[in-house]
C-alpha cells in the first residue's frame, strides 16, 4: 500500500490544467438543471417537492433540482440503513476499505468535474474549489488507511490459561448533516468515515449543495457500495433532521455547521426515546471567531498577507477564517495600511473566470447577515476597505477591513461567516493573547512573532484546537493538522486525524479461558 500523502493542487498557470479546467466547467455547465431522486435502498425516489439549488454568482441560473425527503420517507430510509447495518457490520475492513479507495480513484480522475461543480453550485474560486475536491480525496485515502491500522483492534495482554483481545466494532446507523462550505470536503469524509468503519448512513446534505453530495453517492455505488449502506435524503433540516436526529434507532449523529443547529443537536440526542437502548453520540463541529495575533517583533509583510488570505479566502467562508486581528499596538499602523493596500487588490467576480479570487457568499441569507454585520462594523469601528454589496445578479460583497475595534465588541465576537475582518489593537504580547482567548469559541488561530517565548506562551494559553505559527489559520491538511475546536467550537473531533474514525467505533473485549 502506498503510503498517504495529501492529494496536490493543481497548478492552474499550466496551460493543460487551465484548458482541462475550462472544458470540465463546460461539461458540468450542459449538465444543469437536471433532476436528482433520494436514493433509499438502492431505489432512486423522486418526490413533488424539490429542492432548487442555484448559483449564487447568477442566480437565474439553476444548477439542479433534488428531491426532498418528507419524515415517511426519512422512515423508509432509516429502516433500510438498519436492515443493511445487519450485514455490512460483518464486511471485512479491508473491503470496506477498498470500496472506498476506488471511490477515490473514481473523484481523482473525475477531478475538475468536481471542482467545476463546486464553481458554479458554491460559488468557489478554482483555486478554492480545486482544494475542496483534494480535501474530499484525502479524507477517502487517509480514513481507509487508519481503518487498515484499527481492523485487528488493539493490543491487550493474555495470561497463561487465557486469551484477551479487544476490537473495535461498529456503532449502527449514523446521520451524517454536512455544511454547504466545504460541500465535497467535509461531506465526503464525514460519510465515507462513518461507512468505512462498519456504520451505515443517512446523508442529509446541505440545502444550498445537495448536487455535489449527489454525485459523490454515485460515485460511491460506482466503487461497489452495497444498497441501504448510504442512504441520501436531502431534506428541510427543520423537518427531517430533527425527525432523525430524535429517532430511536439513530446511534450517532455526525454534524458540521453552526454553532446553533449544534447545540440543538448536541441537545436533542441526549434525550432518550421510547424504545432506545444507547446514548447516542454526538460528534458537532460547529462556528469559530478566529484569530490572528500580530507581535511587535514579527515578520509584518507575512502578517498582513496571512490576515488577507485567512479573512477573504472563498469569501471568509470557513469556520476557520481570520474573522479579527489583534496587532501590538507598537506595528498597528503598519499592519493596518498594508492589510488595506493589499486587500484594495483583490478581484471579486465570476468564479468561473480564473483570475477571480473571490466569488459570491452562499445566498440571501448570508448576503443579508454579512451586509448588517457591515453596517454594525461601521458603528463599532473605522470602515477602511470595502463595504460594498451587490446582489443585482449574485450575492456579491467586496472584502471589508474595519479597524480600530473595541475587544468586546459584537464583530470581535459573533461569526460573520463573511468577508469581514475587524482590526484590535493590543497594549503587548499578553494583551493580545487575553483578548485572542475572549470568545466562547475556540476553534482556530494564528501567531505572527519571531520571539521563541512569545510562541511557546502562546502554545500554552492560547485556546484554540488548531493553533498555527507564522502563517495564516486556514487550510488544515488532511493527516497532516488533524483539524477541530474547543469550547463552543464544538466537540474537538479532529476530523483527518488518528483519532478520528475511533469516534465511530466501539471497544469490545473478549477473553476466553484456555
Ligand atoms: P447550519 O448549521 O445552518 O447547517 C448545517 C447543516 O445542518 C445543514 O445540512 C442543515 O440543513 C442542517 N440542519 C439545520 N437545522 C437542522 C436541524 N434542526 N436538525 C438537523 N440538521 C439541521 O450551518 P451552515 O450554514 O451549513 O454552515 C456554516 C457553519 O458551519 C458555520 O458556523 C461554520 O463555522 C460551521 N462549520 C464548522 C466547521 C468545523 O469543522 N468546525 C467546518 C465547516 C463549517
Ligand atoms: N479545514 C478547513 C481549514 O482548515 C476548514 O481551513
Amino acid at each position: 500500500m502506498i503510503p498517504y500523502a495529501h492529494e496536490p493542487l493543481t497548478d492552474f498557470s499550466n496551460e493543460q490544467n487551465k484548458q482541462s479546467f475550462l472544458e470540465s466547467l463546460d461539461k458540468v455547465k450542459a449538465e444543469l438543471g437536471q433532476h436528482y431522486p433520494l436514493i433509499i435502498n438502492g431505489e432512486r425516489v423522486t418526490t413533488e417537492d424539490k429542492i432548487t439549488s442555484i448559483n449564487p454568482a447568477n442566480t437565474e441560473e439553476i444548477v439542479g433540482y433534488v428531491s426532498k425527503a418528507t419524515q415517511p420517507l426519512a422512515e423508509q430510509a432509516m429502516q433500510a440503513a438498519d436492515e443493511a447495518f445487519n450485514t455490512w457490520r460483518k464486511v471485512k475492513p479491508e473491503v470496506r476499505a477498498d470500496i472506498i479507495f476506488h471511490t477515490a480513484a473514481i473523484v481523482r480522475r473525475r477531478k475538475h468535474e468536481f471542482s467545476a461543480l463546486l464553481v458554479l453550485e458554491a460559488g468557489k474560486s478554482w483555486v478554492e474549489a480545486d482544494a475542496d475536491t483534494a480535501e474530499a480525496i484525502d479524507f477517502m485515502e487517509y480514513y481507509g488507511r487508519q481503518m487498515l491500522q484499527l481492523k485487528d483492534g488493539a493490543p491487550v495482554k493474555s495470561r497463561p490459561g487465557e486469551y484477551n483481545r479487544y476490537d473495535y466494532i461498529p456503532l449502527g446507523v449514523g446521520v451524517v448533516i454536512p455544511p454547504w462550505n466545504f460541500p465535497f470536503a467535509i461531506m465526503a469524509g464525514t460519510t465515507v468515515a462513518a461507512l468505512v468503519t462498519g456504520n451505515t448512513v443517512l446523508l442529509k446534505p446541505a440545502s444550498a449543495t445537495p448536487i455535489i453530495a449527489a454525485k459523490f453517492v454515485e460515485a460511491l455505488e460506482e466503487a461497489g457500495l452495497p444498497k441501504g449502506v448510504l442512504n441520501f435524503i436531502p431534506g428541510s433540516g427543520g423537518e427531517i433532521g430533527d425527525y432523525l436526529v430524535d429517532h430511536p434507532r439513530t446511534r450517532f449523529v455526525s454534524f458540521t455547521g453552526s454553532r446553533d443547529v449544534g447545540q440543538r443537536i448536541y441537545e436533542r440526542a441526549s434525550k432518550v426515546q421510547d424504545g432506545q437502548i444507547w446514548l447516542k453520540r454526538v460528534i458537532a463541529e460547529m462556528g469559530g471567531k478566529d484569530t490572528i495575533v500580530v507581535d511587535k517583533e514579527a515578520d509584518l509583510e507575512l502578517a498582513a498577507k496571512s490576515i488577507v488570505a485567512s479573512a477573504f479566502g472563498f469569501c471568509g467562508q470557513k469556520c476557520s477564517a481570520c474573522s479579527r486581528a489583534i496587532i501590538v499596538e507598537d506595528v498597528y499602523d503598519n499592519v493596518l495600511n498594508r492589510v488595506v493596500q493589499l486587500t484594495k487588490e483583490l478581484t471579486v467576480g465570476d468564479p468561473t473566470t480564473q483570475e477571480t479570487y473571490m466569488g459570491p457568499v452562499i445566498d440571501k441569507n448570508a448576503f443579508d447577515k454579512i451586509m448588517s454585520y457591515i453596517e454594525i462594523g461601521k458603528q463599532e469601528g473605522h470602515l477602511v476597505a470595502g463595504g460594498e454589496g451587490d446582489d443585482s445578479t449574485g450575492y456579491f460583497i467586496q472584502p471589508t477591513v474595519i479597524s480600530d475595534v473595541e475587544p468586546t465588541a459584537r464583530l470581535m465576537q459573533e461569526e460573520i461567516f463573511g468577508p469581514v475582518v475587524a482590526l484590535s489593537k493590543a497594549k503587548d504580547f499578553d494583551h493580545a493573547i487575553d483578548i485572542a482567548n475572549n470568545t466562547e469559541y475556540g476553534l482556530t488561530g494564528a501567531v505572527i512573532t519571531n520571539n521563541r517565548m512569545h510562541i511557546e506562551q502562546a502554545r500554552e494559553d492560547f485556546q484554540v484546537g488548531n493553533l498555527y505559527f507564522n502563517r495564516g489559520c486556514t487550510g488544515a491538511i488532511v493527516g497532516y493538522q488533524p483539524f477541530g475546536g474547543f469550547n463552543m467550537s464544538g466537540t474537538d473531533s479532529k476530523a483527518g486525524g488518528p483519532e478520528y474514525l475511533l469516534l465511530h467505533l466501539q471497544g469490545k473485549t473478549t477473553s476466553e479461558a484456555l
